[in-house]
């Protein structure tokens, strides 16, 4: 068979491990040829390609980014994309795509099962809002990185008896503050999910420092809006303005700022405020995502060769299994509520 790949949205530390298990199971276990679309849609779109081989993958696994470079392109908001596209990779002679992403890129391999094209998904994203799976491969890496950066901050929060406001990724969801404010211990852990009200996040940090603890770290995911009302207006005119992307998503960043500001101000305590931003997304994959994106990549093969053409691979209960994209892409999986309220909700403030 003659295989395309490609790789769309953000990247994620992880994607050059699913490239190169897709290679080498393709070529070594099934005698395939392998493609691979570059900057996502938009290589296909330009029919820009590079042939992948096992040679080109050695040495890829623990590097970051993604050697097919990545973009936001939506063929569905281009005049004649989704034909294009398809034409494009039948001239190529592709007998299947793999597409690897979160829920744009997947939506549109979805959608353009429509148009002819028989595509098999993967999921990435290190926000994890990717529903059918427990978890995508980039998740891992982009906690331990924000948990790593919650431990120095802490110390230097404890120095200057501050208030830090962490600023980490996530669109609609808090799955990273969440896990990165739980493992690092944070006062505060604020997350799309659950709207905040600043007010009782003041009195919160009053009370630690009522209690003797001078210095507190509060956990915001990109994404986190106060309760409706004065606030919530405040906060979207300093943080909105920047364009929207090709799925029609707002550039995020700086509601952390805002939120470190108004908790001086309310409080009067001294308050500094850290984006964490794409230092998070860079870097090479933890031993956990290599592994994932390795069993998913091997996954994708088999699932192509099955004819499982409109299904993810995905990850349930330990094991890999097939679902859906349609299903996986339907709506956001959010923070487990759960777990935020019942093991988050014991150790904050
Ligand atoms: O891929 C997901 C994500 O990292 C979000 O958490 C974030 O809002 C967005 O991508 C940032 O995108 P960009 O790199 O295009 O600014």
């Amino acid at each position: 068979m003659r295989i395309g790949i490609l790789n769309g949205g953000g990247d994620c530390p992880g994607l050059n491990a699913v490239i190169r298990a897709v290679v080498l199971s393709a070529e070594l276990r099934h005698g395939d040829e392998v493609i691979g679309y570059l900057d996502g849609w938009k290589g296909v779109l330009e029919d820009e390609s590079v042939s992948l081989d096992v040679p080109r993958c050695r040495d890829i696994m623990a590097l970051g980014g993604t050697i097919l470079g990545t973009s936001r392109t939506n063929p569905f908001t281009i005049e004649g994309g989704p034909e294009r596209a398809r034409a494009n990779l039948a001239a190529q002679h592709i007998d299947a795509l793999v597409a690897v992403g979160g829920e744009d890129t997947l939506g549109v391999a979805h959608r353009l099962g429509d148009h002819g094209v028989r595509a098999v998904g993967v999921p990435k994203t290190i926000d994890n809002d990717l529903s059918g799976t427990e978890v995508t491969f980039g998740f891992d890496t982009a906690v331990q990185i924000a948990t790593d950066a919650i431990d120095r901050l802490r110390t230097t929060a404890e120095s200057h008896h501050r208030v830090i406001v962490c600023e980490v990724m996530g669109r609609h969801v808090g799955w990273i503050a969440t896990h990165a404010g739980i493992a690092g211990g944070a006062a505060e852990i604020l997350v799309p999910e659950v709207p905040f009200d600043v007010d009782e996040v003041c009195e919160r940090l009053q009370r630690r420092h009522r209690g003797g603890q001078f210095s507190s770290i509060v956990v915001i995911s990109e994404g986190a809006v106060p309760v409706d009302g004065p606030d919530a207006e405040s906060a979207r005119l300093a943080t909105s303005g920047a364009p929207l992307d090709q799925f029609g998503h707002a550039r995020l960043g700086g509601i952390g700022a805002w939120l470190a500001q108004e908790l001086e101000g309310r409080t009067g305590f001294e308050a500094r405020v850290t984006i964490l931003g794409h230092i998070q997304r860079g870097g090479t994959p933890s031993a956990f995502d290599r592994v994932l994106a390795t069993r998913f990549g091997v996954a994708a093969v088999a699932a192509v060769h099955d004819g499982a053409f409109g299904m993810m691979v995905a990850l349930q209960c330990g094991e890999i299994v097939r679902v859906p994209i349609a299903d996986a892409v339907a709506q956001s999986k959010t923070v487990d509520l759960d777990l935020y309220r019942a093991v988050a909700g014991v150790f904050l403030g």
